[in-house]
């Protein structure tokens, strides 16, 4: 397990580039994209360009940090999908190139999957891993899923959201009250000076460990709306308790889904994964789930939540050792069921 894998993520606005050898991260440079601030999401042809700019700037520094030199790495490992296909075409296409002319494995990676994976990166030999199998509840822009985690790459998938992503809420939230793209860090922030309890949102009512964030949406949309008539004024006098108030819903439902999960399957060893876990009131809740219900729990390490190629480099690894090689043929794909 000590060989040198590099991993790239170009799959949605963060361009990234990571070398890991064995479990440790040796580097991991992410370039984001600040081109999406002023459009309330990220633009695909904007993100292609942003990728085609960065992409070995960032590949350069993550060796220079790495303190390698290119004829070391073992293999090269790169996000196929799921993402937007302008820009996994760049990660893929540069990876193919460089594979080939070192002549080096190239090893295709899942994003979701590889979210889920961080949680075997060891940059410490005291880090913690999970053990199988466990719940993870993996929470980003595009994804709302719960997995039941068999094993490294036997990953099921138990419960959905048959709508929007709770990111997806998080950053359709901020955009309602008029904040940037990505709103989810803001809406973290703006919380902690609010009150979770100033206003309240009918509970979506889905059957099952399935999610649905669309409804409210809508209803914190009406509720801005029709204060607006009243007070021109009310956000900007509400935005904090209004922040807290659409966190504390979104974090209730999340966690309400992953609860029934572990009741369920009798597993109570819980990770989380993705761009929401950064949230600060989720890892807390999470944490809390330790001493309530004697659960387990998981957490990454802030940098591993949102994207990242840290996770794609473990990945890869993983894959390195059971010499699960990809061929040059490989394309992209921009959903998990079209590969
Ligand atoms: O995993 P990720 O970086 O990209 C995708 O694969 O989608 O997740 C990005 C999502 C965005 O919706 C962003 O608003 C959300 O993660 N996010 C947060 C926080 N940090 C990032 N949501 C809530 N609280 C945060 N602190
Ligand atoms: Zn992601």
């Amino acid at each position: 397990m000590s060989s040198y894998i590099l991993g790239i993520e170009s799959s949605c606005d963060d361009t990234s580039a990571a070398v890991i050898q064995g479990t440790k991260v040796l580097s991991n440079i992410i370039a984001n994209q600040s081109v999406h601030k002023d459009y309330g999401g990220v633009v695909p042809e904007l993100a292609s360009r942003a990728h085609q700019q960065n992409i070995i700037p960032v590949i350069e520094s993550a060796l220079r940090k790495a303190n390698i030199n290119k004829n070391q790495l073992h293999a090269i490992a790169f996000t196929r999908g799921p993402g937007l296909l302008g820009s996994l075409l760049v990660g893929t296409s540069f990876a193919k190139t460089f594979a080939l002319g070192l002549d080096i494995p190239l090893i295709e990676v899942d994003h979701m999957q590889a979210h889920i994976l961080a949680h075997f990166i060891q940059d410490e030999s005291g880090d913690q891993v999970p053990d199988f199998p466990f719940l993870c509840l993996t929470v980003s822009g595009g994804h709302t899923q719960i997995v039941l985690v068999k094993d490294h790459f036997d990953m099921e998938i138990i419960g959905n959201t048959i709508d929007d992503a709770a990111g997806e809420a998080f950053d359709k939230a901020a955009k309602i009250l008029g904040l940037p793209y990505p709103g989810g860090p803001l809406i973290d922030k703006n919380s902690k000076l609010g009150n979770p309890n100033a206003f309240k949102f009918p509970r979506p009512k889905i059957p099952g460990l399935n999610y649905s964030f669309s409804g409210l949406k809508t209803s914190f949309l009406y509720l801005i709306r029709d204060h607006l008539k009243q007070d021109k004024q009310f956000i900007e006098k509400n935005v904090n308790d209004l922040c807290a108030s659409i966190q504390r819903t979104i974090i209730q439902e999340l966690m309400r889904k992953l609860i029934k999960a572990s009741e369920e399957t009798g597993i109570k060893t819980v990770a989380v994964a993705g761009g929401v876990s950064a949230n600060s009131e989720l890892r807390e809740t999470l944490m809390s789930m330790e001493g309530s219900h004697g659960w387990k729990v998981f957490i990454p390490k802030f940098e591993y939540t949102t994207d990242n190629a840290a996770m794609i480099a473990i990945t890869g690894q993983l894959k390195y050792i059971k010499k699960e090689f990809t061929d040059q043929k490989v394309t992209p794909y921009a959903r998990s069921t079209s590969k």
